[in-house]
C-alpha cells in the first residue's frame, strides 16, 4: 500500500479516491460480477473544477479498486452526473456481440458566446467492462433550450412498457422521458411542481420499485431527489424522497405536497443514487458523504470527499404510510474483526466507558425506565467528542458534532442534527459506524439514518453510555473493531 490513505482524516473503510477532489456517485451499475462505482472527479485540484468520471470496481462494494478515469471532458464540455445501464439486448446498436454498459451523463458547456450554462445528456459506450469509452457520435442525444437547471440522467429499463426511463432534474421538478433506444428521447411527463421540499435546486433523480414489507404483489416506486444549499437555511445541501405509483410515463406521489420525506438526517449525505441492474433483487444505494456547504473547505489534504457506506434500501409501512429503512449491505461482514458483548447493565449517574479503537461499530439496544435522555459519546484523549443522545420526551435523536474536533473551516459545520424518530416497544437500536472523520448512525433497522462528517484531532479511544435525569437499561452493547479496506 502506498503512504496514500494513511493521511490525517483519511477514511479507512469508505471509497475515496487515492487524490484530488470527488463529488457525487455516477454511473453505478453491476456488470460480469463488478460493481462500478464513477464520481464526479476533478484530477487537477482538491476543489470542484471541471468535471470527469473518476471509476473504481468492486466485488463486494467495500473493498475497492480505482481505475483510470473514464471520461474526459470533450467537445460538447464538462462530464457531469449521470447513470450507467446494460443493454442486455443491444437496443442500441452500440455492440456487435453480447451486451455492454452505456451511460448516460450530462454534458456542461455555456451557450455559444455568452455565459449562459448550457446543459445537454450525451451517450458513452464501453464493450470492455467499462475499462475504456467510446462517446456516441450523436451526441448530445437530449436538450432543451428553455431550461438552465438540466442535468443528472438516471436511466432504467421498464419491463412493463418495453422502454427505456430517464428521470432528469430539471430546475424544481423532474421531468420523465422514454426511448426505445437510449438516442432519442421522448418527453412523457413532468413531477413535482409543488411536491415537497423546493428549498434548493432539485438534482440527481433516482427512480425504482421496492416490495413493501417484502410482499412482491405490493411495490411501491420510490423517487429520491437531491435539492441543493439554500444559504438562507442551516443544513445545505440534502436529499429527500418520495413514495407512489409510476406507469411507465407519469409518476404519482401518494402523499401531500407539503409532505416532506429525509432520506437521512445528518448533513452529509447528498446526491446519492442506486445501483443499476443488481441480479440479487437487492436495491443498494450510495451518497457522497459531504455537504456543499462546506465541501470544498473540509480539512484534508491531497484528497477530498467520501462515499457513503454503500446501504441496501427496503420499504416499511408504518402509521404514517410508507418509508424508506436503510441498511448497510451485508457486505461489510468482511472488515468485523473482534466483537466484545455486554448485557443487561443499568445506567444511572455514573456513566459508563469502554475502550474501543479507531475503526469501530458499536451496536447497542436501551430499554427505557425514568431517565429524560440517555445516549453515547466516543471521545479521543483531547476530549473531542461526539454525542448520540435520544430525548424520551420530544422523541427526538440527536447527533452532536459540536464539540467533535475541527470545526473551524465552516460556520455552519458545528451543528446539532436531530431526526424525528419514536421508540419500539420501549426500546431503542442505535448501529453507529465510527471511521476515522465519519459517523453514520442506524436507528431502529435502519429507519432513521444520521449521517455526518467529524474531524477529531486524535482517534477516538473511548466510548461512553450515560443516563440523564433517571435510569436506563442497556439490554445489549456490541463493540467490533473494523479493519481498514486499504491493507491489502
Ligand atoms: C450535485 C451536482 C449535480 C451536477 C454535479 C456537478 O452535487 O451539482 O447536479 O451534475 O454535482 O459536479
Amino acid at each position: 500500500m502506498s503512504v496514500k490513505y494513511k493521511e490525517k482524516h483519511r477514511l479507512q473503510f469508505h471509497f475515496s479516491p487515492e487524490e484530488k477532489w470527488m463529488n457525487d456517485p455516477n454511473g453505478m451499475v453491476f456488470f460480469n460480477d463488478e460493481y462500478h462505482l464513477f464520481y464526479q472527479y476533478h484530477p487537477h485540484g482538491t476543489t470542484w473544477g471541471p468535471m470527469h468520471w473518476g471509476h473504481a470496481v468492486s466485488r463486494d462494494l467495500i473493498h475497492w479498486e480505482e481505475l483510470p478515469i473514464a471520461l474526459y471532458p470533450d467537445e460538447h464540455g464538462a462530464i457531469f452526473s449521470g447513470s450507467a445501464v446494460v443493454d442486455w439486448n443491444n437496443t442500441s446498436g452500440f455492440f456487435d456481440e453480447g451486451p455492454g454498459l452505456v451511460a448516460i451523463y450530462t454534458s456542461a458547456d455555456n451557450y455559444p458566446d455568452s455565459d449562459r450554462p448550457r446543459q445537454r445528456q450525451s451517450l458513452a459506450y464501453s464493450n470492455d467492462n467499462g475499462r475504456t469509452w467510446v462517446t456516441y457520435e450523436g451526441n448530445p442525444v437530449l436538450s432543451d433550450v428553455n431550461i438552465t437547471d438540466y442535468r443528472d440522467p438516471k436511466v432504467f429499463w421498464h419491463s412493463e412498457t418495453n422502454k427505456w426511463v430517464m428521470v432528469l432534474a430539471t430546475c424544481q421538478t423532474v421531468t420523465i422521458y422514454t426511448s426505445p433506444n437510449l438516442k432519442d428521447w421522448k418527453f412523457a411527463s413532468e413531477f413535482g411542481q409543488k411536491a415537497g421540499s423546493h428549498d434548493g435546486v432539485w438534482e440527481c433523480p433516482d427512480l425504482f420499485k421496492l416490495p413493501v414489507d417484502g410482499d412482491e404483489n405490493n411495490q411501491k416506486w420510490v423517487m429520491l431527489l437531491s435539492i441543493g444549499d439554500n444559504p438562507q437555511l442551516k443544513e445545505g445541501s440534502r436529499t429527500q424522497y418520495f413514495i407512489g405509483d409510476f406507469d411507465g410515463t407519469t409518476f404519482i406521489n401518494d402523499n401531500s405536497d407539503e409532505t416532506v420525506l429525509w432520506l437521512d438526517h445528518g448533513r452529509d449525505n447528498y446526491a446519492g443514487v442506486s445501483w443499476s441492474d443488481v441480479q440479487d433483487g437487492r436495491r443498494i444505494y450510495i451518497g457522497w458523504m459531504s455537504n456543499w456547504r462546506y465541501a470544498n473547505q473540509v480539512p484534508t489534504e491531497g484528497w477530498r470527499s467520501s462515499m457513503t457506506l454503500p446501504r441496501e434500501l427496503s420499504l416499511t409501512s408504518s402509521e404514517e404510510g410508507v418509508r424508506l429503512v436503510q441498511k448497510p449491505v451485508g457486505e461489510i461482514n468482511s472488515i468485523r474483526k473482534g466483537t466484545e458483548v455486554y448485557k443487561d447493565q443499568v445506567i444511572a449517574e455514573t456513566n459508563m466507558s469502554y475502550n474501543v479503537r479507531d475503526l469501530t461499530e458499536v451496536t447497542v439496544e436501551f430499554e427505557k425506565e425514568n431517565a429524560t435522555s440517555f445516549g453515547l459519546f466516543i471521545e479521543n484523549s483531547e476530549g473531542e467528542k461526539t454525542v448520540v443522545r435520544y430525548d424520551t420526551q420530544k422523541e427526538l435523536l440527536f447527533v452532536d458534532r459540536t464539540h467533535s474536533g475541527d470545526n473551524s473551516f465552516s460556520e455552519s459545520f458545528a451543528a446539532v442534527q436531530e431526526a424525528p424518530l419514536k421508540m419500539k416497544n420501549n426500546r431503542l437500536k442505535l448501529q453507529i459506524f465510527i471511521d476515522t472523520s465519519s459517523i453514520e448512525v442506524f436507528a431502529n433497522d435502519g429507519e432513521v439514518a444520521v449521517t455526518s462528517l467529524i474531524f477529531p484531532s486524535k482517534v477516538s479511544e473511548h466510548l461512553t453510555l450515560f443516563s440523564i435525569e433517571g435510569n436506563t437499561n442497556v439490554t445489549q452493547l456490541k463493540i467490533t473493531d473494523l479493519v481498514s479496506i486499504w491493507n491489502k
